[in-house]
């Protein structure tokens, strides 16, 4: 762990957010930025792993090697450690109590010959359970927690959680990112809030933590995710990636 230079955990209240998709995005984006083959992604959603999906990489496994077992590499050269590599089929779950996830967290953090990297992201599941307990108890010396909220009062009124959870285990927040934020009506071209208005905003006033910018709800990035290819690669000139590009931005300055 000493030989990665800046950990970065990806958190929500609510599920379904868009956690994995910012991870991915982040992922290749820091990539990209003259840092290709020193990125990592560790999914730790153990019992809905989706990163290896979302990067086109379904089938791979991780092999053994002299030092660990080795990440399957995606573009970039992103390493990837998932449950999904270990399991049989699609349709096999995972059924584990807390205690065999904490372990099995610690075996990836351990047991993982990460190599020296400049990014370690982990994706997690929802929530302030075991997975997220986990990581950030062992991931030592993490730069800190990005959180991905959408604009909906429902998911601000979980999503509060997650900052306080950060906050108490004394994990820095580096900041907000709204998701969903706002579709462009394919017909007739008018912005429609799906899921209200303004909630990032709201939440990043009353918590205290900066909103690192709103990536609006479009059919196109669901289907990139869908294909296996970030969407800042696929559709590059779309408003969502013009905005991500600048969150990018953001976290790189936050964690220097
Ligand atoms: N801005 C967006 N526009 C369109 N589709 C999106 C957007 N953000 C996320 N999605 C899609 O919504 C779905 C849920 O996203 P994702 O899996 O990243 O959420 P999550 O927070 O990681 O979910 P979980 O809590 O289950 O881990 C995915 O199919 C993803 O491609
Ligand atoms: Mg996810």
């Amino acid at each position: 762990m000493s030989k990665i230079k800046h950990k970065i955990a990806i958190i929500s209240g609510k599920g379904g957010v868009g956690k994995s998709l910012v991870t991915v995005n982040l992922a290749i984006g820091l990539a990209r930025n003259g840092r290709k083959g020193k990125i990592a992604i560790l999914d730790a959603d153990l019992t809905g792993p989706c990163i290896p999906k979302m990067m086109g990489l379904k089938g791979l496994k991780m092999e053994m090697g002299p030092e660990g077992i080795l990440p399957a590499k995606g573009s970039e050269d992103i390493g990837v450690v998932s449950m999904d590599f270990l399991l049989p089929s699609d349709d096999a779950p995972v059924i584990w109590r807390g205690p065999l996830k904490m372990g099995a967290i610690r075996q990836f953090l351990e047991e993982v010959a990460w190599g020296d990297l400049d990014y370690l992201l982990v994706d997690l599941p929802p929530g302030t359970g075991d997975e997220s307990l986990s990581i950030l108890q062992l991931l030592p010396e993490m730069d800190g927690v990005v959180i991905v909220t959408i604009p909906s009062e429902v998911s601000q009124s979980v999503v509060k959680k997650a900052v306080t959870f950060a906050r108490k285990m004394s994990v820095p927040i580096l900041g907000i990112v709204e998701n969903m934020s706002g579709m462009v009506c394919p017909h007739c071209g008018e912005l429609i809030d799906v899921f209200s208005k303004g909630g990032g905003a709201k939440v990043s006033d009353e918590m205290d933590v900066e909103l690192l910018g709103s990536i609006p709800l479009d059919p196109q990035v669901a289907a990139d995710s869908d294909e296996g290819v970030p969407f800042i690669v696929k559709h590059p000139d779309s408003p969502a990636s013009k905005e991500f590009i600048q969150i990018i931005k953001k976290i790189e300055k936050k964690v220097k």
